[in-house]
């Protein structure tokens, strides 16, 4: 049986879990229940990461021994994710014996084979990253991600020759394109790679200054470096060193695995970590994948700002799957996304209570009303009828490769274009109005239809939200079995799963409708107390509509943005407008947006201009923004690439 192995950072237990945390883990167990989904054997390995100077200083605030203080943080880690239904297969806590042991043998590894040599090392500490910056990382003196002064320390201390695998890792991203992934986060490491030699890793701290961490085998002076403990979870979590040679064990099973993390810790993930398992001859990760921050009113979540969102509390407001539904739709795998009541809100009554949920409510009560909730039988369908179901299944095999790219939101909206073909269909078939005329045949086949195409959609949702889906396809009558690819496979490639004649449920109302809350979403207040909107311009001449018409006016989904090598208020794009080949598009938007967090938003674009040279590079559209009081803002539309705007 194919494996897979995907696991979460190992987090740090000075602050409890927070939803920058919670994402980071449901999307792992979204992705391992994908492919149990794909009748894999799947397994999920999530933890703490317990030792270093910052621990220590957590329990010293808090006046508890370091010991004590893990135990309860790490418990409370531990005691969140069944609430948030994450089936974790292993949990690890770097204080544990059997970790402690495995780190010694790697860190002894290294040394024996001369990867690890004892010198003498100035640098400027920061303690909140647990980590050397040289001058050159510094930004005015201070550390890049705390913006506090590191101190001078100057120490005997082990190091790691990373510079010695430097070309055989970057000859590895070169070969293995998607490695490291989305591509914005390999060209960083990429960039990292050709910055010049790499500085060699600092693997110890003198017991003289810190205790609280794995002693070296072979310096009893010196604990190891947290980083370096850290990162070795992910195969001690599975037993290494004790299976290595045995075909049997966890670690020969499931190893090399995916790992989830943020962008916070791209460089432990992207260059220690693959640098220590070369010289270790272990083999390396398949893939890193990396995404952005969640964001509270355009600020990093953070225990410092107090800004930080508690997800079991979201999770008890929102309902649990609706939250996790939010999480991955919302955020395009990569790029940092808002969370806020009313961002949660809005999309879970556009989504869940419109389209998906009025789908099921509205077909289900209708089949009580007409068929006393029975299936009914399928008579002739029509061309209608096809393209519905023919909709769905090209949208499952999109869902199905979206998901395995870790396209997570595109996936989801891929899902949802047969949802609201669905809910077009309804209107379209009138269902009432052939039970009116007494066309009970036709009226049997809209429903039956209907029923096997919802059958997919709420089989496929499973992985993203696992009660729901059971639930939903139980109100169908075939309640969640066995997973395996060739059930998948005939779910997808058969159009009748449902038993004629059987009972099933009469209503369903999964995701009722949310009020928008009040402090966040004033919007209709706040419309109706605005004045008339001044127009920006002199009013322009009408113009005929057959003008208008002339306009290509499509979504275009932006697939890569940029600053402009040569013009600072330019950002040059990629734009996916459903053609063979991207677009490339210039705009004068760079000093209202950020272009990283450009990267799969969609975009009313102008498709039939002529293309134009802007400093030198062609423009071949126009994106559309909308201007008030100085901000810009994008046009946007919630359709695939490519879909025409009239
Ligand atoms: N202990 C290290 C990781 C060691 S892994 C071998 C660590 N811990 S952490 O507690 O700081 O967790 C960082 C991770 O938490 C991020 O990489 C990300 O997975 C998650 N997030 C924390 N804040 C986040 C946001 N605001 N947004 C999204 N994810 C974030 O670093």
């Amino acid at each position: 049986m194919k494996t897979y192995y995907i696991t979460t950072p190992i987090y740090y237990v000075n602050a409890k879990p927070h939803l920058g945390h919670a994402y980071s883990t449901i999307v792992a167990d979204t992705m391992k229940r994908f492919h149990r989904m794909l009748g894999e054997d799947a397994r999920m390995q999530t933890g703490t990461d317990e030792h270093g100077d910052k621990i220590v200083k957590a329990a010293a605030a808090a006046g508890v021994s370091p010991q004590a203080f893990v135990d309860d943080i790490s418990g409370i880690f531990r005691g969140l994710w069944p609430k948030l239904n994450i089936d974790y297969d292993g949990f690890i806590r770097t204080t544990d014996e059997e970790h402690k042991k495995s780190v010694q043998v790697l860190l002894q590894r290294l040394f024996d084979k001369g990867d690890i040599y004892f010198g003498e090392y100035g640098g400027h500490y920061c303690y909140g990253c647990e980590r050397f910056y040289t001058e050159k990382e510094l930004v005015d003196g201070m550390c890049p991600q705390h913006l506090t002064k590191p101190e001078y320390i100057s120490e005997k201390n082990y190091f790691f020759k990373m510079s010695k695998y430097q070309d055989a890792l970057r000859r590895h991203i070169l070969d293995n394109p998607d490695f490291i992934r989305p591509e914005r986060y390999r060209n960083e490491v990429l960039a990292m790679l050709d910055g010049g030699v790499l500085e060699d890793l600092c693997i110890s701290r003198p017991k003289s200054r810190l205790t609280w961490g794995i002693e070296l085998p072979f310096d009893k002076d010196y604990v190891s470096y947290v980083w370096f403990d850290a990162l070795a979870n992910y195969i001690t979590a599975l037993g290494w060193p004790n299976n290595e040679g045995d075909s049997n064990g966890a670690y020969q099973r499931y190893w090399p695995g995916e790992h989830i993390v943020a962008k916070d810790i791209l460089k432990p993930h992207g260059i220690f970590w693959p640098t220590m398992l070369l010289a270790a001859g272990i083999p390396l990760y398949k893939h890193l994948n990396v995404h952005g921050y969640w964001l509270v009113k355009d600020t990093k979540m953070s225990k410092s700002l107090g800004n930080v969102v508690d997800p079991l509390k979201a999770a008890e407001h929102f309902g649990l799957d609706a939250f996790r539904y939010f999480l991955i739709r919302e955020m395009n795998f990569g790029s940092d996304a808002s969370y806020s009541a009313e961002a949660i809100t809005t999309r879970i009554n556009a989504d869940l209570a419109n389209d998906l949920g009025n789908l099921f409510s509205r077909v289900l009560s209708m089949n009580a009303k007409y068929f006393a909730g029975k299936i009914p039988a399928v008579g002739e369908q029509n061309d209608a009828d096809l393209l519905l179901s023919e909709n769905t299944d090209r949208a499952a095999e999109n869902y199905i490769q979206l998901f395995e790219s870790m396209n997570l939101s595109l996936a989801l909206e891929a899902l949802w274009v047969p949802v609201r073909a669905m809910n077009k269909y309804v209107d379209e078939q009138a269902p009432w109005t052939l039970a009116k005329n007494g066309n009970t045949e036709r009226l049997q086949t809209v429903i039956r239809t209907l029923l096997e195409n919802m059958y997919k959609i709420a089989y496929l949702l499973w992985p993203v939200m696992p009660a729901a889906s059971s639930t939903l396809q139980a109100q169908l009558g075939r309640p969640q079995g066995e997973f395996s690819r060739a059930v998948l496979d005939d779910i997808i490639k058969y159009r009748m799963h449902l038993r004629t004649g059987m009972t099933i449920a009469s209503s369903s109302n999964l995701f009722p409708r949310l009020e928008m809350p009040k402090e966040e979403a004033p919007q209709k207040a706040v419309k109706e107390k605005k004045p008339a909107p001044v127009p920006a311009e002199t009013p322009k001449q009408p113009v005929e509509f057959s003008d208008f018409q002339k306009l290509d006016l499509r979504i275009g989904v932006i697939l890569k943005a940029e600053k402009h090598p040569d013009a600072d208020k330019l950002l040059r794009f990629d734009i996916d407008l459903g053609e063979e080949k991207p677009r490339q598009i210039l705009s004068g938007i760079a000093a209202y947006f950020k272009p990283e967090e450009l990267t799969g938003k969609k975009v009313v674009v102008v498709a039939n201009l002529p293309p134009r040279k802007i400093r030198g590079l062609e423009s071949q559209g126009m994106i559309l923004t909308a201007e008030s009081d100085g901000k810009i803002s994008l046009l946007t539309a919630d359709s695939p690439a490519g879909s025409a705007i009239s």
